[in-house]
């Protein structure tokens, strides 16, 4: 009796949702015409396949704290063998893995990383996502990069859950092109029931394959700056086309981040049964239905999946071919992993959960608003990016008073799209070109496609301080697409 109710509000809710979310996602639309029945403590849920994980585990690290609020761990930057395919490759590693170890913690716990660098060049770590104190955002703004043999100790609380990951940010398009990224998973305090999850980072490597050798990360200079390098290595928790196992009919959680220096990836669901549920900051109000995704470098999602196909069969996964008018457009289609279905029964399929979380929408009448503009700037006769026409250390810094939404409207000029990021704060999107978005999601990386404009509602809650503001292809940071922004 409730579920049936439940599973109309579903079919309300998917309705309701359709021209929500701020990624040029595909319409969603229902996966099938009967409700299904929503995933409720009462329904036992059988186990996934006995080792699901096994081809995509993540490293994990041992809690150094007895505390149950503190997870403490140490990551060690140093160049280790990584096996790409049948390759070894010497990569840079937090720890000798490709990605570095999942850091997980509850909301609200103190995160303690002890840092030490063991590579040959200096380094930092950024907590992509995490409003961490000023101090702690692992720029060259805030600190000084941390030298060969050098350490640094990073401490802060996480105050939100999602998914979010941690990456170089000293020479980045090259650092985290060699490897320099992991995944950190913030679990909520509360949450309906949800099955359980597989943490998915995308990225790619660039390996020169008769050498075995990483290729070097400024390869063709300021023009491959311009068009944002791309690997010829795919990589899914750093392996390559691994596979995932899964029951038809038995919902599983995928968490993706896209850790790519460039790479934009265009998720195809093909016939599973796809629901968005979270997005850069955390759980998004109600499951939106979708067929496939965008997600572009340093962009996340947490998906509900229903596995859908013949039991026994594998199915690949995988990444469209998506114009984001570099050199030519991404070729076909790219299977990114498989989906390996088990022989068991299919399992009743159970839609997710109508509500997932409250978020609270910015309140923006008369607050300041902004134009910042992605760029195309001349720089002694050469084309490089910029922002409001001017290029990296000459764009002048954004000065916002602390505790304070602003309206920023961000304009993209070029020829290319652009993922606009920013550090320390998340914000809502609440019009793409002109056209209003209702939907409140927290996000902290957009994309832009050429000509388009976004709104969006920032909220500088009071940490003050030197953040910054970038495409999150991180060849066009390299290229000068970067401001400062100085809280107060
Ligand atoms: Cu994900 Cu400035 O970085
Ligand atoms: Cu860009």
């Amino acid at each position: 009796m409730r579920r049936s109710s439940l599973g109309f509000g579903l079919v309300f809710v998917i309705a309701a949702c359709g021209t929500s979310g701020s990624s040029p996602a595909p319409a969603p639309q229902p996966s099938s015409s009967t409700p299904l029945p929503q995933l409720d403590a009462a329904v036992p849920t059988a186990p996934q396949p006995a080792d699901w994980l096994k081809d995509v585990s993540l490293a994990e690290l041992p809690d150094e704290n007895p505390d149950p609020n503190i997870v403490e761990v140490t990551l060690e930057a140093k160049t280790a063998m990584v096996s790409i395919g049948s390759m070894r490759v010497e990569m840079w590693t937090y720890n000798g893995t490709v990605p570095g170890p999942i850091l997980r913690a509850k909301k609200g716990n103190t995160l303690r990383v002890h840092v030490k660098n063991a590579l040959p060049a200096a380094t930092l770590v950024h907590w992509h996502g995490v409003r961490v104190p000023n101090g702690m955002d692992g720029t060259e703004m805030v600190q000084t990069p941390i030298a060969p043999g050098g350490r640094f100790d990073y401490e802060f609380v996480v105050p939100d859950e999602g998914t979010y990951w941690y990456h170089s940010h000293f020479q980045s398009s090259t650092q985290v092109g060699y490897g320099l990224y992991g995944a950190l998973v913030v679990e909520p305090e509360s949450s309906p029931p949800l099955p359980e999850e597989a943490t998915l980072v995308l990225s790619d490597v660039s390996i020169d394959d008769v050498t075995q050798k990483l290729k070097p990360g400024d390869e063709n200079g300021g023009f491959g700056d311009l068009f944002g390098r791309e690997g010829n290595h795919v990589l899914v928790n750093g392996r390559e086309r691994p596979r995932l196992g899964a029951r038809v009919g038995l919902a599983q959680r995928w968490r993706f981040i896209n850790a790519a220096r460039a790479k934009f990836f265009q998720l195809d669901f093909g016939s599973h049964s796809v629901f968005r549920i979270g997005t850069d900051g955390g759980r998004i109000e109600q499951p939106v239905s979708t067929k496939g995704l965008l997600l572009v470098p340093g962009e996340r999602a947490e998906l509900y999946v229903i596995p859908r196909g013949v039991p026994g069969t594998t199915v690949p996964l995988m990444t469209k071919s998506y114009d984001r008018f570099h050199v030519a457009p991404d070729g076909v289609p790219t299977p990114l992993f498989e989906v390996a279905l088990s022989v068991d029964p299919p399992s009743p399929e159970i839609a997710p959960p109508v509500r997932l979380a409250t978020v609270r929408g910015l309140t923006t009448t008369g607050v300041t608003e902004r134009r910042i503009e992605f760029s195309q700037v001349l720089v002694n006769g050469e084309t490089r990016f910029g922002i409001n026409g001017k290029n990296g250390a000459d764009v002048p810094a954004v000065t916002v008073p602390a505790g304070t939404v602003e309206l920023w409207t961000v304009y993209n000029t070029t020829k290319q799209d652009h993922p606009f990021h920013m550090h320390g704060f998340f914000f809502q999107v609440v019009s793409i070109n002109s056209k209003p978005v209702t939907a409140h999601e927290w996000k902290d990386n957009v994309n832009l496609r050429p000509d388009d404009s976004y709104t969006l509602a920032v909220d500088f809650d009071a940490r003050p301080g030197m953040w910054m503001y970038h495409c999150h292809i991180l060849d066009h940071v390299d290229s000068g697409m970067m401001g400062m922004l100085h809280v107060h």
